[in-house]
């Protein structure tokens, strides 16, 4: 499919269905500036909406077919019958189970919702931690509300589409990616309570202080991510339950280091310690952003990458030669973002050590022998939203 100069637009899409549609609709990609595997355990969160989005162009249907077509994936139109959304059923596999859940989870709340013609392009590299699954999973929910006429706000969008995730394609992630792709706005953080899911945009503005945000794409994908991501959140239900608490966001934090005392199994201990260290690093972040002193911002980035390095034990090589040569190259802070195993690391420099800290990365990859990282600015965006 040829991009052209409106990817997902109309004119696109009419070559698919063969008729014109309702609108379109994009919904970004995200990094997570810090809050690391603590939105499964209700706790803190900051993610940044990035430019790369989603785009959906899509026309609702009478007969409650839903049709998916995507201009990344070779294989056409994939056509679902109301009888394939089900969860379980082996119908629906690969991409087109993404949009096919949120369909579910929409007409299993109760939504009133048809069918609907959807083509897709998305520029969130997929694979990356960048939560192309999210952007794909919000974009579908936010033109499924337009076009049926839902009024649904972005959190209970971002809701139902994690439980289109859980539920239908069968991964355990938490809410942070789909709240973000749903609610961020531009040049901020969405500093997200994932219990209440309650948040409020914190203001990032990094160039107006001379510094930069990157993100380093390792172009590592782990195959192993997703089993040890259930294992993961296992162990943090796991401590949760030795301590006696819901989740482990009920763990006060002067009460840390007693109730680490109190777990007997080491795995748990370590992932139980990054659970409550990091919640606490994500406060410290939204106070020293609000203060108007982001570069205080940089040792809690690192802090947060050895936790989830040591503790959590979710990096991998490439993700901590990043981290490691982008500080050893003067940059403030620098850790893994996401899920872990590959993706994405973040890198908070100053304006003028950014060249040379992206140097220093591509460098030492080509040293190790690893494939040259792709290294982009992160300007916070906008969330979802209507294009046409
Ligand atoms: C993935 C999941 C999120 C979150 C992160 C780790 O991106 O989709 O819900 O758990 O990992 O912070």
């Amino acid at each position: 499919m040829g991009q052209g100069a409106d990817p997902a637009g109309p004119r696109a899409f009419r070559a698919v269905y063969g008729a014109a549609p309702d609108g379109v609709w994009a919904a970004p990609g995200r990094v997570n500036l810090i809050g690391e595997h603590t939105d499964y355990n209700d706790g803190f969160v900051l993610p940044v909406a990035l430019p790369q989005t989603c785009q959906a162009a899509a026309a609702p249907r009478r007969d409650g077919l839903l049709r998916v077509h995507s201009s990344g994936v070779p294989g056409g139109v994939v056509t679902l019958t109301p009888e394939q959304l089900v969860p379980g059923e082996p119908a629906v596999e690969g991409w087109a189970a993404y949009p096919a859940g949120v369909l579910w989870a929409l007409r299993g709340a109760g939504h009133q919702v048809g069918g609907a013609d959807l083509h897709f392009v998305s520029t969130v590299p997929a694979g990356a931690g960048l939560s192309s699954s999210a952007a794909l999973e919000v974009v579908t929910a936010l033109a499924l509300n337009e076009l049926y006429g839902l009024g649904l706000g972005g959190g209970a969008l971002a809701r139902l589409c994690q439980r289109a995730e859980n539920e239908f394609v069968g991964v355990p992630s938490g809410v942070m990616d789909q709240t973000a792709a749903a609610c961020c706005v531009p040049g901020h953080a969405l500093f997200l309570d994932t219990r209440e899911l309650s948040w409020r945009q914190v203001p990032l503005a990094l160039p107006a202080h001379g510094l930069r945000l990157l993100a380093v794409d390792t172009g590592v994908r782990h195959a192993l991510a997703d089993g040890a991501y259930a294992e993961r959140r296992a162990a943090c239900e796991r401590g949760a339950a030795a301590l006696g608490v819901a989740a482990l966001r009920d763990v006060p934090p002067d009460e840390a280091q007693s109730a680490l005392e109190r777990i007997a199994d080491r795995d748990v201990r370590r992932a139980v310690g990054h659970v409550l260290t990091e919640n606490e690093r994500v406060r410290r972040t939204v106070r020293a952003l609000d203060a108007g002193d982001p570069a205080t911002v940089g040792p809690l980035l690192t802090a947060s990458h050895t936790s989830l390095r040591d503790d959590f034990r979710v990096s991998c090589a490439e993700l901590d030669l990043v981290v490691d040569t982008a500080l050893a190259a003067g940059a403030l802070g620098a850790r893994m973002t996401g899920g872990g195993f590959g993706g994405s690391a973040l890198v908070l420099v100053e304006e003028g050590a950014r060249e040379r800290v992206g140097e220093a990365v591509s460098d030492a990859f080509a040293r190790a022998g690893h494939q040259p990282p792709r290294v982009f600015d992160v300007e916070p965006g906008p969330g979802a939203r209507r294009l046409v």
